[in-house]
């Protein structure tokens, strides 16, 4: 499993790279206007910080403009990954910008069977949304344990984005599940680091070693 970060905001981008546990980025629509920042000088910006793909939402809705704002997306910088939505257009999309050699990231994936529609496509990335499939009452890691299931089988190359995490349990039951990838917000990020036996044991440690007589 690799770790991506699930924000558009410089700062927490920039803090979990320093923990070199990072190896790319996810955004949204929703997270770019949570910026309240231009969209294509964030994209810029977060490729600076982070050497691995960082995925950009298309949002035109048919398939030849969806292409078209792919292809300027993907000229900001060679690790861009274009965001398409799981629909007939984005599917289309996906078909043609493959051919391109344009890496695509289809989103909003909630069955096994439009994950299999997207690896067919050619999407080099699948993002099942965990979080919001478990919002409703369903279960998301199921869903991952399928598409894992169904891309091991039949030898699809597409890599799992196991997304709309929204607590460490859900990492861990995705790099179970057979994720490739799991994409978490930082507050995730943090949470998954922390262990409170892990700060009392510095505690300890430290508390004892001050009471080590110094020469
Ligand atoms: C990332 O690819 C998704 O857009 C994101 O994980 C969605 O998360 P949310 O359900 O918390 O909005």
């Amino acid at each position: 499993i690799r770790l991506f970060i699930d924000t558009a905001n410089v700062d927490e981008i920039k803090s979990a790279n320093e923990l070199g546990v990072i190896s790319g980025v996810t955004t949204n629509p929703s997270l770019i206007a949570r910026e309240g920042r231009d969209f294509v000088e964030v994209v810029r910006e977060i490729t600076a910080i982070v050497d691995g793909p960082v995925s950009a939402e298309a949002v035109s809705t048919e398939a030849g403009p969806m292409i078209a704002e792919a292809e300027e997306l993907a000229a900001i910088h060679p690790n861009i990954v274009v965001k398409i939505p799981m629909n007939a257009e984005g599917l289309k999309a996906v078909n043609v910008l493959a051919q391109k050699g344009i890496k695509t990231n289809v989103t909003l994936i909630f069955s096994a069977n439009q994950a299999l529609l997207a690896a067919l496509a050619g999407a080099t990335y699948a993002s099942p949304f965990v979080g919001r499939l478990d919002d409703i009452g369903h279960d998301g890691l199921e869903l991952i344990k399928e598409i894992a299931k169904i891309y091991e089988l039949h030898g699809l190359k597409t890599q799992i984005i196991s997304a709309s995490i929204r607590h460490p349990l859900h990492v861990t039951q995705s790099a179970l599940a057979g994720a490739h990838i799991a994409t978490v917000p930082y507050k995730v990020l943090q949470q998954m680091l922390k262990h409170p036996l892990t700060d009392l044991g510095i505690e300890q440690f430290l508390a004892d070693w001050a009471r080590v007589p110094k020469k």
